[in-house]
This record gives C-alpha cells, structure tokens and sequence, in this order.
C-alpha cells in the first residue's frame, strides 16, 4: 500500500506554463512582471493596499518586526502553541517573546490570555491562524488598540480563512503568508507580507533589499539590512497558483468534509473548529484525542505510521521546546497555560494534502478508528492484523 503523505500541493499545466515563460522571458526588461502581477494580485485578493514577495514567512514576520521598530528591551506577545517560525524573529530583532495561551475551542491566541501578558515593554502581538482557524480577532483587536499593541497576523496557514467577511492576513498593521510546499498556494519556498500602512511597506522594500530604495541604480546603501527576495520563477507559481485559489480552497474544504463524515461521530475525538462568522479553510485537518484514551500524539503517529500513513503532530508548546526551555518566560507559561499543555500532548494533523482522495481520506479515517477501538478496549495494538478489518 502506497504511502500517503501529510500535506503537498496541486500543480497543474498552468503552473509549469508560468513558470516556463518566466524562466525563458523575465529578465531584462521585464525582470519584475512576475513579481508585480503577484503582488497586485494577491494584495487584491487580501483585501489590502500592498503586498511583497519574500523568500518565506520568516522573513515576512522579521522586516514586519523590524518595520514596526520592535527591538532589545521590547516584549512581543505570541501563542505558546505555533510553528517555531512565528516566535523565533522575536529573538532576531533582540526583542524576547512571551507565550500566552490558546483557546480551547480555536487553538489559537486567546484575547484573556494577550492581555493578561502585557507589560510596559510590550511592542506586538503576533495572533496566528493555526491550520487556517481563526482567532477572534475583534477580541485581541481590541486588546491591542487599548494597550497599543502592533499586530502582525501570521496568516502563513490560512490563506483563503475569513473572519466577519474579511480574509485572514487583513487584520494587523501588517499580514504574513507562507507559501512553503506544504502550504495551500505554494511557490516552492517564498512568503508575502501585506499591509495597509504606506510607512510600514516603504520601510519592509528598504530593508529587504540591502538598505536602499527600490529603484536605486546606484547601488548607495543607507543602512545595513537583508536580502529578502523571491525569483521570478517563484513568483510565477504564485500567481499561477493564486488564479486557482478558489479551486484550492474549495478542495481543501471538501477534504476536511469527506474527515468529518467519518470522524464526526467518533466519541472522543475534536476536530478543527469553524466558529461562528469565521470560514476556515483546513490548512490541515486536525484531530485532539480525548485524553481518556492515553494515545498521546507521538504514539499515534507511530501508529498511523505502520499503516503507511504520514501524520504531523500537533505543535508542542514553545514554552516546553529545548529552543526556549531554559528561558524565564518559557518557566512562566508552562505554568500559566493550561490550555496548551492540556491539548498539544494529544493532537495529530492528519494527511491534508491536494492529492488527498475521499478513498485515501477513508484509508486514514479506517486506520484510526481501529487504533481508537483497539486503545478504548485496552488492547495492546499489534499492528496490521488488527487493522485488517477496516481496510478497504
Ligand atoms: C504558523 C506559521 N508561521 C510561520 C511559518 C513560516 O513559514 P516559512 O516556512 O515560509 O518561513 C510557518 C510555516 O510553516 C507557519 O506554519
């Protein structure tokens, strides 16, 4: 039984055709074409004035930082329960990142928890849509507003995900996407920063290109910066992808509905959620498994591994990662957050990728009903055999 593996991208003739015509024509003259129709395109599409390509959403979350001025001595706020990636610009630009807890229901930043972690130093906040679900964002708008608190949305899983009829990434000072192979609409590796605000996007094309303006034929450096850039054949895919992004998303959505047919009634298990006023769109469809159960997520994706079946687990709490363990503010939110430790133990992301099939989906769905019946009945599972009966 071939493999099947936790997430990958749909690629089409029209993305090869992109991606050949840049490689053959975007150069010389027209060496940006691809990279403005993206930006234009998808800043459109977000919902806000600007957009830039990067070479990733690391970059997007460290020039947004750096944009907004955030550096030694400044506290930014971030949810304990996120990809490494959200935090670790915090400490780039010498500022110290502080995890507040997630919401039960969202697993994403609670609005009570940001604000019961602000300080006078407190520059940002960094609200992520974990796996395309939505935060309540009018609540830690409002937190922020009062506190005046920057927002940078990481938006790097939920392209497409909404929010009272506006589109995840358009909530904050500024809005970062990822655009890594895993992801909804990928580039192969690339990510984009989005803003509203005409200081914050001149400062970001500054910073990412040496510390000189855009356009500068001199080659006369103000500052010493970075060089964060995404190549033309990057950018072709993008926009490629981004003119099928309603079929992408409509795919993932059918993905998760063909999950939730089959999981739905299983006791014991809780799927992402879409609260109301939100629309997610399933970056990755994820199960938290009751703890009754004692099938903690590492267990279980050994499990789902033997049956040749490819699962990612649940974040870990950065408070409880070798990275920031031994750090004052890690010590605090491990005993603050109960509600990142309570879920992350037991959470898997079950295969969410563009190839998925409803047979595949069923494939995966049998193989943990099995391995839920076997551990609910107190049975030490064996393995393929007790599997058996569920194979189609
Ligand atoms: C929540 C989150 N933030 C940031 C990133 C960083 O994205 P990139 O790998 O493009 O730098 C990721 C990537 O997986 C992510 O999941």
């Amino acid at each position: 039984m071939k493999r099947i593996q936790v997430a990958g991208p749909s690629i089409t003739q029209k993305e090869i055709d992109y991606v050949a015509d840049a490689v053959t024509n975007a150069w010389y003259d027209n060496a940006n074409v691809y990279h403005d129709r993206f930006e234009r395109a998808f800043a459109d599409y977000i919902g806000v004035r600007y957009a830039i390509t990067l070479p990733s959403c690391t970059s997007a979350i460290h020039l947004s930082l750096l944009a907004l001025s955030v550096g030694p001595g400044d506290e930014v706020v971030v949810p304990d329960v996120t990809w490494i990636a959200s935090a670790a610009p915090i400490t780039y630009v010498g500022a110290r990142p502080v995890f507040a807890d997630i919401d039960n229901l969202t697993w994403c930043l609670s609005a009570e928890s940001f604000e019961a972690c602000i300080t006078p130093k407190t520059k940002a906040v960094i609200p992520v849509d974990l796996y395309g679900n939505m935060p309540d964002m009018d609540a830690i708008r409002d937190v922020a507003k009062r506190y005046r608190v920057a927002v940078v949305e990481d938006a790097a899983e939920a392209i497409g995900s909404e929010y009272k009829g506006c589109r995840a990434g358009s909530f904050g000072d500024a809005g970062v996407f990822s655009f890594h192979g895993s992801k909804t609409l990928t580039t192969g590796e690339g990510g984009m920063l989005v803003t509203d605000r005409d200081d914050l996007y001149h400062r970001a094309l500054f910073l990412r290109d040496h510390g000189r303006k855009p356009g500068d034929r001199m080659f006369f450096n103000r500052e010493v910066a970075f060089k964060y850039k995404m190549s033309s054949m990057q950018a072709a895919l993008g926009l490629a992808q981004l003119e099928r992004v309603e079929e992408l998303l409509d795919y993932k959505r059918k993905i998760f509905a063909w999950y939730e047919k089959e999981l739905a009634d299983v006791e014991g298990v809780t799927m992402n959620c879409e609260a109301p006023g939100t629309k997610n769109v399933y970056w990755m469809v994820t199960i938290i498994l009751d703890e009754r159960y004692g099938l903690k997520k590492d267990r279980l994706m050994e499990l789902m591994s033997e049956q040749n079946i490819d699962c990612r687990p649940f974040f870990h709490p950065l408070s409880s990662i070798p990275a920031y363990e031994d750090m004052e503010q890690a010590r605090r939110a491990r005993q603050r957050n109960h509600v990142s430790y309570k879920i992350a133990p037991y959470g898997l992301n079950l295969p969410s990728g563009l190839n998925m099939t409803e047979e595949k989906v069923n494939r995966v769905c049998n193989a943990l009903k099995c391995i839920i019946e076997n551990n609910s009945a107190g049975n030490k599972i064996a393995g393929v055999e007790k599997l058996s009966h569920y194979s189609s």
